[in-house]
């Protein structure tokens, strides 16, 4: 397995973290665990500083919550200068109560209610990014009724579909997401949204993709958006002062994951827009992006414990864990793959070829096919690297499974930031009728 971020092998032969022996986590606080390396993340944080303060550029760099939004990162985030994008009310929630600064928050998505427009605007958040024209309408009534003015930005989409390791160019955009470029859809947009009285229109974002690799796809997507920007100006003379161009950098999950330094990518994306903008005498806009999997990806490893296993003489020999696909269901959703090592036997030698199972009662539940490993036993500790991101936050408790505890590790202290799910916390908001409490004669029932 490759040892991201702190982690290493320990003179026990352990895999060690943050400066804390795997398996004495998990002897801590029990299995499944995620385990959070706390200095990767903040030095993920840094690169992207780093390198947009090189570029020389105005910029934002917002972690996009979705990937991990737990009140300890939202804390995390805002003490490394960084804004924050959430999707819904939840993650706005966490955010809150954890002190973010909500002028510091963008909020998205594709279809906010009511509600969660209401409690935006009353919270004060820096910017709605408006997906839609039912949007726009909306969010101009709801922020007239409160007598405030909101600043926005226009999601569009630039026609770039970018894939894992692909890209292709749709002449007309085929997405659920934002207002699509090629029909004139973004245009009419930035027209109604200069005109409501209560939107202050900021600029335009874009987000084509996740897990990319390549760079074409961004640049192709800049390209379209200073063209926008320019085409703008000329029919309606606004200027835009912020141009997010999204998330969506890729990660090394597995060997063979080629993904560039978060420095590369940022030079690859903002090489021509100093120059495009100044060479049409355009006051050059803050430039923001909304990373998720790269703040957090690699600095997430899961903790298993081996149990039961099965061996298919010919054919294969299943390793059951005691979590699955309802702590990372990434395998079962998109064929991910993932490495893996057992953190007590770092120093064994690999033996045998063995596929992880999950213990939910789905025969899709697989975490990993075909995995070389030492001859596992049970009490072994699995460790799965890089489930930081898209794991604990696409959690379910299918089977009534209860979500892991997550802990923060950092120069050899372990810091719970959420703990595990109790057995009360499951039926925490179930109800049973009061008619059920009769008896059934009283009930009717024969
Ligand atoms: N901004 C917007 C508007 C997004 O929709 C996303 C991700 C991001 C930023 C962050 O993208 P990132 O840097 O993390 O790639 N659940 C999937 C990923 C879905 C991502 C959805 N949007 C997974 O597990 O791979």
């Amino acid at each position: 397995m490759f040892l991201h971020g702190t982690s290493t092998i320990n003179g026990r032969g352990h895999l060690e973290i943050g400066g804390c022996d795997a398996t004495v986590l998990a002897e801590s606080f029990g299995t499944p665990l995620y385990v959070m390396d706390e200095e990767l993340i903040r030095r993920r944080c840094r690169e992207f500083t780093q390198a947009f303060k090189e570029s020389g550029l105005d910029y934002q760099v917002a972690f996009a919550s979705k990937a991990f939004c737990v009140m300890a990162m939202c804390r995390l985030i805002e003490e490394e200068g960084l804004t924050l994008d959430v999707v819904s009310d939840g993650e706005l929630y966490t955010a809150l109560q954890a002190g973010f600064p909500p002028e510091r928050i963008h909020f998205h998505g594709n279809n906010k209610t009511p509600d969660e427009i209401a409690f935006g605007v009353d919270a004060g958040i820096g910017v709605f990014v408006v997906d839609n024209f039912h949007e726009l309408a909306l969010l101009n009534a709801i922020a007239g009724s409160k007598k405030k003015t909101v600043k926005i930005l226009l999601r569009v989409s630039p026609g770039v579909e970018a894939h894992t390791h692909d890209y292709m160019l749709t002449g007309n955009e085929d997405s659920k997401f934002g207002f699509d470029l090629g029909s004139g859809g973004a245009m009419e947009a930035a027209k109604q949204a200069l005109e409501q009285p209560h939107l202050k229109l900021l600029g335009i974002h874009s987000h084509i993709g996740s897990q990319i690799f390549e760079v074409d796809g961004f640049r192709m997507a800049v390209d379209k958006l200073m063209q926008f920007c320019l085409a703008v100006r000329t029919e309606t003379g606004a200027e835009f002062r912020v141009l997010n161009l999204g998330g969506g950098f890729g990660v090394r999950y597995v060997e063979g994951d080629k993904p560039l330094e978060i420095a590369d990518y940022v030079k690859a994306i903002t090489a021509n827009i100093y120059s495009t903008f100044t060479d049409n005498g355009y006051p050059v806009p803050s430039i923001w992006v909304e990373p998720g999997r790269t703040i957090v990806g690699d600095a997430g490893t899961t903790l298993y414990t081996i149990g039961s296993m099965k061996e298919l003489p010919g054919i294969r020999k299943y390793v059951s864990v005691d979590g699955g696909m309802t702590d990372n269901p990434r395998p079962a959703l998109y064929q991910a793959k993932y490495e893996a090592m057992l953190a007590n036997r770092g120093h064994d030698a690999n033996e045998e070829t063995v596929s992880i199972a999950g213990k939910c009662c789905e025969s899709g539940d697989m975490l990993i096919w075909d995995l070389e490993l030492p001859k596992a036993e049970a009490g072994d500790i699995l460790a799965v690297s890089c489930t930081g991101a898209y794991n604990y936050s696409m959690a379910s408790n299918y089977n009534r499974i209860r979500k892991p505890a997550v802990v923060f590790v950092k120069d050899g202290e372990a810091e719970v930031v959420v703990r595990r799910e109790t057995h009360a916390d499951l039926i925490a908001g179930d109800v049973i009728p009061a008619r059920m409490h009769k008896a059934p004669s009283e009930a009717g029932i024969r």
